[in-house]
């Protein structure tokens, strides 16, 4: 395995690759890699001849009271883990070589941004547009894969791929859940012992969203009253946001869900800001694209 710091050089062996004739995959992380990495990256080991993993903790999608500081980095632990799983290239480029001075331009990806998590991170999709944008230009891959815990992030790579006419294919997979169900996520390195436990609320609100949903309830104040009584029970969890939306546009549904909505959260445990979802009435599996599901039922 080769670790690549030079975005330039970077671009080098990719077009070398593609000469080739070879198909390259692509996972772009934030590093600190954890179960749905992997799965990424296995997942990617089976579809390209080549598999390229991005580490980069990108500063523009942190707002300026954000934990861009304290996010957590091990970049010798996450060599090791991309090793085993066969990566070929970790391309791990230093902030000033993505974004030198002067740099001046940014990908915007409008409505999608105007929901959920994009309402309470201003900013935070422009510099994962931005960013994102830039990695397939150094990474030149045929097929990049997302995880769906952050679904919105993943609608948004997809319509500016589609936008901006990028030829990439874009792969969501299901978000990776620990046994207990708390799902996978860098930021779960912040969690206390008490916050850990606190957080497990995320995952059972969802699951009792499911529950009523597949017993016939189909009042969207009924399902989100719930949700949020749940997360609320717990004196170390504040609530954000709970939305049921449609999972294309992600504008909000009211009075009756069908199958296919999108149910997402983000709550806040001590000082970790966490975010799920699900889609109700689907059993997750590996699908390409966030596509094809019917909101209305
Ligand atoms: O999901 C992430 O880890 C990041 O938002 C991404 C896609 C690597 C862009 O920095």
């Amino acid at each position: 395995m080769e670790v690549v710091k030079d975005p330039a050089e970077m671009q080098r062996k990719a077009e070398g690759w593609r000469r080739e004739g070879k198909v390259i995959a692509f996972v772009p992380t934030m590093g600190y890699f954890h179960e749905g990495h992997l799965s990424l990256m296995r997942e990617g080991r089976r579809r390209g001849d080549v598999l390229v993993v991005s580490i980069f903790v990108n500063p523009t999608q942190f707002g300026p009271q954000e934990d861009f500081e304290r996010y957590p980095r091990d970049l010798q632990r996450d060599l090791r883990m991309a090793e085993e799983v066969g990566v070929d290239v970790v391309f791990a480029p230093e902030a000033g070589a993505m974004y030198p001075p002067g740099f001046q331009t940014y990908v915007e990806v409008k409505d999608l941004q105007e929901h959920l998590c994009g309402l309470f991170r201003p900013g935070h999709f422009r510099g994962v547009a931005t960013v994102v944008a830039k990695l397939f230009n150094i990474v030149k891959p045929h097929v990049a894969l997302f995880g769906k815990k952050d679904y919105q992030q993943l609608l948004i790579i997809e319509q500016m791929v589609r936008d901006l006419n990028m030829d990439v294919q874009i792969v969501g997979l299901p978000t990776l859940r620990e046994p207990d169900g708390l799902a996978a996520s860098s930021r779960n390195a912040y969690l206390s012992p008490e916050e850990r436990k606190a957080a497990l609320a995320l995952s059972r609100s969802l699951k009792r969203a499911e529950e009523l949903f597949s017993n016939g309830e189909r009042r969207t104040e009924r399902i989100l009253g719930e949700v949020r009584s749940i997360l609320e029970a717990d004196p170390l969890l504040q609530v954000e946001y709970v939305e049921l939306c449609d999972p294309r546009t992600l504008e909000g549904l009211r009075g009756e869900v069908g199958k296919g909505a999108l149910l997402a959260l983000a709550a806040r445990v001590g000082t970790t800001r966490l975010i799920d979802n699900t889609i109700l009435g689907e059993v997750d599996s590996a699908e390409d694209n966030a596509q094809g599901q019917d909101p209305q039922g």
